[in-house]
């Protein structure tokens, strides 16, 4: 019998058993997904990494046998999308206007700035009511505010940009709430980058209208759909890993006393390799027959590679199961790998770290409010996560 895909959790922060068994017993097999499709499921870290490295394996969503997540994602594309489901040349092409805004100098000159909207957050939270929504009142808005000023969005507008950035990812929201999502914040984007053409700005936004857009370099229909990517993928991930780390380490109190005194860098990389939010998998549709693991993958058939399965297969990491915040190397998947790699990777750990230590030095004393159980975990949505949590201190 097919599996069907994704299979239950057992425990909200790891992976399904079953995915553990697959890798295990049939590391290449095809599964179930909602459509009644059966596209290939890679689960060990050697073939995940080598399809993502693949260049006869195609991200764009509109080719037949791709895996897409769910009808609304596979009613999403009208235009020609962003450069996260684009392939080859057209891909670099526009990924390339952007690594400069993305590097390691640049993003560590973030740092002061994070770490005073943290402490902010942190002040409204502890002089506000308790038990708090730390969701609402730092997780998402922590990387919201960061995003919103590094493209020069205004923060004031985030219920609008962040409810639709939720709508535009999830599948269960339907195809039609999904598509009105996409369309409104491609018009506010829109908005916002021709204003920049008359009055030039120093931000993301003003340099990409100003270098790109009024060269020629960039169509006024990609310009927009890069900026609804960055808005989007800039918050919504890592709004949801600092909430599900967060409770990770309020259950695991022996672990959380690690991030109120010198956590090493390498701590959050390995809560990114255990936590994997991308649960719903890299999804790829083959170019040409490929071999893999001694199975033919054909031109045209779906794979869906499970990074967060991957990223404890005892293949690659020593006691996968187990947390070592000194761990390295810890070449995790949590952020992709090859030509996709994650864009906001530097800036994602920096926010992560800078979170974490600022939540937990601040507040001490920090517990759930409710038990683990009564969490509303986000089993549904392609970003795993929590909706909300209720924490208090004292
Ligand atoms: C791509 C995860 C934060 C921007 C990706 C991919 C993953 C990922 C897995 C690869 C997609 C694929 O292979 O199909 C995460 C996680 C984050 C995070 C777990 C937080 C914990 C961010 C942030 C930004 C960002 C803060 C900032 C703008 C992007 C962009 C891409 C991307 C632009 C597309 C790259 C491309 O296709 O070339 N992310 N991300 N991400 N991410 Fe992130």
């Amino acid at each position: 019998m097919t599996d069907a895909f994704p299979p239950p959790r057992a425990c909200p922060y790891a992976p399904p058993p079953r995915l553990a068994e697959l890798r295990r017993d049939a590391p290449i097999s095809r599964v179930r997904i909602w459509d009644g499709s059966t596209p290939w499921l890679l689960t060990r870290y050697a073939d995940v990494r080598a399809v993502l490295a693949d260049r006869r394996f195609s991200v764009d969503p509109t080719r037949p046998g791709y895996p897409a997540r769910g009808p609304a994602s596979r009613g999403r594309r009208t235009g020609r999308g962003s450069f996260i489901s684009m392939d080859g040349l057209e891909h670099a092409r526009l990924r390339r206007m952007l690594i400069a805004e993305f590097t390691v100098r640049r993003v560590e000159a973030l740092r002061p700035a994070i770490e005073r909207t943290a402490a902010e957050l942190l002040d409204d939270l502890a002089a506000g009511p308790r038990p708090a929504d730390l969701v609402a009142g730092y997780a998402l808005p922590l990387p919201s505010i960061v995003i919103s000023e590094l493209l020069g969005v205004p923060y004031e507008d985030h219920a609008f940009f962040e409810e639709r950035a939720r709508a535009m990812l999830d599948d269960s929201a339907g195809g039609g709430a999904n598509r009105a999502a996409t369309a409104e914040l491609a018009r506010y984007l829109g908005t916002l980058l021709q204003r920049r053409s008359a009055h030039p700005t120093d931000d993301l936004l003003g340099r990409l209208s100003a270098e790109q857009v009024a060269t020629g370099a960039l169509s006024r229909s990609d310009a927009v759909a890069t900026a609804i990517l960055l808005l989007v993928a800039g918050h919504e991930t890592t709004a949801n890993q600092i909430a599900l780390s967060t409770a990770f380490l309020l259950d695991n109190p022996e672990h959380a006393e690690v991030f109120r005194g010198d956590a090493p860098a390498t701590a959050v990389d390995e809560l990114l390799r255990l936590l994997t939010i991308t649960h719903f998998g890299r999804r790829r549709v083959a170019t040409a027959d490929v071999e893999l693991g001694g199975v033919t993958i054909r031109a045209g058939e779906g794979v869906i590679a499970a990074a967060d399965i991957a990223n404890r297969d005892p293949g690659e990491f020593a006691d996968p199961e187990a947390v070592d915040f000194g761990r390295s190397p810890n070449h995790h998947l949590a952020f992709g790998h090859g030509e996709h790699l994650c864009l906001g990777h530097h800036l994602a750990r920096l926010e992560l770290r800078v979170a974490l230590t600022a939540l937990l030095r601040r507040l001490p004393r920090l517990r759930l409010a409710v038990p683990t159980g009564e969490l509303p975990f986000r089993h549904a949505h392609p970003i795993y996560g929590i909706d909300r949590l209720p924490v208090t201190w004292d």
